[in-house]
């Protein structure tokens, strides 16, 4: 076995700006790739301050500090204009955008949905999708190679459509949502140069004509098929349903539009951030030969060729701690974007009303001061019999305070799932191109694609029987 200590797996990361000072923004790296605005201070730095035109901007990369302002005063660090522009016209006022009392109001509503999914009712929706895509992978044994995130997000919006919808992502309407929303994240534009100034809101920018085109038509099918099953007078199991019976302390429920909102925001935030993460965890599982071992291996002593089902997912500790390395290394929300609504001291510094705050899990997972080897993929660094436990101060890949990601328990069953369903169903070889790194669109992405070409069904290596230590 590899010794982790000696060659620890160099993962791929950006081109790092060579500047000394500052944050490289107008740089012509900064239009293709937002990574690489950071020089190699940022990645030492607790805070930085850096002036535009007509505000600053505060980089945080202090845990104390970062958790402060958004577990204990997140009233004074609303989300910012930046996302707002990018997103309002699939999302509207839906949570992951709105803030203040709207945002208070929905979250109180949407929350108990989530906890009224049972874990089994979410495992049987995910399970579903997972199958689906094995059957579609079994097509190409032997065949031509595919696009890993193609298919990786065809699956995960496939588990979260069933989890809303209790149906199959099989139907037309169904895949015209799921391309219109392709089509939405390519029209977005990298930065918003005219949030990160400050300027005026009704100066040209943001989202393009055809990306508003794009949200229109998502709206309009989410739209139908949350009528349709209104219509229906059916009773299912799904976060559908849930939101349907959600009200407020008033005992109101969800207007039709705040539905089809929250349903854009549930679908989005559902299925590309698990992909994008996914994708780097099964090709850094593949590449790494400490963490391919170690997954067979798992595989062999928990699963041997049995389905995974619920109770023996919880065995897969491997598994879970390869998909928590992958997040730690390519977090899907690289950052988050706040705007200051209060004068506020923080290490010696006034920050002025109006600045923007920006706390990065790209930086904070990187940092030198808080992780060993931050560049390099360690497979067991999450696990728990590893002698100094990572500091989850500086880990927060679904975000900090009342804010924090209500789909995260959805997300840490899914990944695993997926990334075990895949290397326990196939042998396959992965293919890219050498100058493979991580860009920032809407989440963390691969600048090149990630091939997969399946050469067989894997074979067991004993017939002993899967223990089942559950
Ligand atoms: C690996 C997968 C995921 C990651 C890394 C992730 C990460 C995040 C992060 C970091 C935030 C907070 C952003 C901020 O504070 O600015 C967030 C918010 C949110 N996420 Fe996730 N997420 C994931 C999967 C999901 C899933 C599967 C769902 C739905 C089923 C979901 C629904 C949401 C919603 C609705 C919000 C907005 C919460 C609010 O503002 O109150 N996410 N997510």
């Amino acid at each position: 076995m590899t010794d982790q200590k000696q060659c620890p797996f160099q993962a791929p990361k950006p081109k790092i700006y060579r500047g000394e000072t500052g944050l490289n923004l107008l740089g012509k790296g900064a239009k293709r790739d937002l990574f690489s605005i950071f020089n190699e201070k940022s990645y030492r730095l607790k805070m930085s301050r850096q002036p535009m035109l007509f505000r600053d901007i505060f980089l945080i990369n202090n845990p104390r500090n970062f958790r402060h302002l958004l577990a204990d005063m997140p009233e004074r660090v609303p989300k910012s204009e930046l996302l707002r522009q990018a997103l309002e016209p699939l999302v509207g006022d839906g949570i992951f955008l709105s803030n203040g009392s709207v945002w208070e109001r929905r979250r109180a509503m949407i929350e108990p949905a989530f906890r009224a999914l049972t874990p089994t009712a979410t495992f049987e929706h995910i399970n579903g999708a997972v199958d689906d895509m094995l059957s579609r992978l079994d097509h190409h044994v032997g065949g031509r190679q595919i696009d890993l995130e193609a298919e990786l997000s065809h699956v995960t919006a496939d588990a979260i459509f069933r989890a809303i919808f209790s149906e199959k992502l099989e139907s037309q309407v169904a895949m015209d949502l799921f391309s219109s929303m392709q089509n939405y994240q390519h029209s977005l534009p990298l930065l918003s140069f005219k949030s990160i100034f400050g300027l005026p809101k009704w100066l040209p920018g943001g989202v393009s004509r055809d990306g508003k085109r794009y949200a229109g038509r998502i709206r309009e099918v989410l739209k139908q098929l949350i009528e349709s099953r209104k219509a229906s007078g059916e009773k299912r199991n799904d976060l559908l349903q849930k939101l349907f019976e959600a009200r407020d302390s008033q005992g109101n429920g969800f207007t039709d539009q705040e539905l089809v909102d929250e349903i854009a925001v549930l679908f989005l935030a559902g299925h590309e951030t698990t992909a994008s993460v996914l994708c780097w965890a099964i090709y850094l599982t593949h590449q790494d030969p400490q963490a391919h071992e170690l997954i067979l291996q798992e595989i062999e002593t928990q699963l041997g060729t049995d389905p995974i089902d619920h109770k023996r997912l919880r065995s897969l500790e491997t598994s879970r701690d390869l998909f928590a390395e992958a997040l730690r290394l390519y977090p899907p929300v690289p950052f988050f974007t706040r705007e200051l609504s209060e004068p506020t001291t923080m290490r010696d510094w006034l920050m002025k009303k109006g600045s923007m705050i920006v706390v990065s899990p790209w930086l904070i997972h990187r940092h030198k001061q808080f992780w060993k080897n931050p560049d390099s993929f360690i497979a067991k660094r999450f696990s728990r019999d590893q002698k100094e436990p990572v500091d989850k101060r500086a880990y927060l890949p679904f975000g900090v305070g009342p804010r924090v990601c209500p789909g995260a328990a959805f997300a840490l069953l899914e990944g695993p799932l997926i990334l075990a369903s895949l290397f326990q169903k196939f042998e396959f070889e992965i293919e890219t191109d050498p100058d493979l790194r991580p860009v920032c669109r809407l989440t963390t992405r691969p600048s090149h694609p990630i091939y997969i070409k399946i050469t067989g069904e894997r074979q067991p290596q004993s017939q002993t029987p899967a223990t089942d230590n559950t």
